[in-house]
């Protein structure tokens, strides 16, 4: 019997560790969130343990990211204690050419926002079906909203030509509720052409936490491709 391994698995553990090989000892990082996180996170607790890191904190993202962290062994900090954040590493559902991005498919944009946004070098890792040429061709925007204000909230979403819908739990009924007890509404538009400026305009409706777009945050996007049948990691220029 051969066993298979998935493509896309390879392609995120290799943008992880690309990533994670970034870090340098005596770094404060900010740790993002998804799935292809997690593995820069696992090859950052391997370097640790390995002696090749040293003295780094983490700060986490969401509840998986410091769960994660805790497992293999980063020191964890808040942005109450430090002054700056060296590196963040996080992923991304989309990334456009600009490296603006739409986050959020774990509900965790906000705080990622927050830490990512502080970094004085974000690194986006993402597999190679995260890039598309314009924002919201493949994904939703996520949008974290105060639960009382989701009705007010969806009927201006609708005013600014967005179809919202209330992002709902896997095997938990009802919605999903954030790190911050607050609700998702994952919004579709026909197009973004202005991401800055829906950006803006979303966070400026109240009930409105924070969305998904990130806009000139990223400083560089880390992409995992499959070549000749072999795992690569390229920087996107
Ligand atoms: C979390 O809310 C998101 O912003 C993730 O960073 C994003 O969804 C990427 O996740 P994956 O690496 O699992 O695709």
């Amino acid at each position: 019997m051969t066993t298979e391994i998935d493509p896309v698995k390879l392609m995120k553990q290799q943008v992880g560790k690309a990533a994670a090989d970034r870090v340098q000892s005596g770094s404060i990082v900010g740790l993002g969130t998804g799935s292809t996180t997690a593995y820069a996170i696992q090859f950052l607790g391997d370097r640790l343990k390995s002696g090749s890191l040293t003295d780094i904190k983490g700060i986490p993202t969401s509840f998986q990211a410091s769960v994660l962290a805790k497992q293999y062994g980063i020191p964890l900090t808040t942005l109450d204690d430090v002054d700056a954040i060296d590196i963040a590493i996080d992923g991304a559902d989309e990334v456009d050419p600009q490296k603006n991005l739409i986050k959020g498919g774990g509900a965790a944009h906000t705080r990622e926002k927050i830490v990512d946004g502080l970094a004085t070098e974000f690194i986006v890792v993402v597999d190679s079906s995260k890039l598309v040429d314009r924002l919201g061709s493949t994904f939703p925007l996520p949008i974290e909203v105060l639960p009382i204000a989701i009705t007010p909230v969806s009927k201006a979403i609708a005013q600014l030509g967005g179809k919202p819908e209330l992002r709902m739990g896997v095997k938990k009924d009802g919605p999903v509720i954030t790190d911050q007890g607050n609700m998702i509404l994952d919004a579709t538009f026909e197009q973004i052409s202005n991401p800055a400026e829906l950006e803006k305009t979303l966070n400026n409706i109240p009930g409105i936490l924070d969305n998904g777009l990130f806009v000139g945050l990223a400083n560089v996007v880390l992409i995992g491709e499959i070549k000749d049948g072999e795992p690569i990691v390229r920087e996107m220029e």
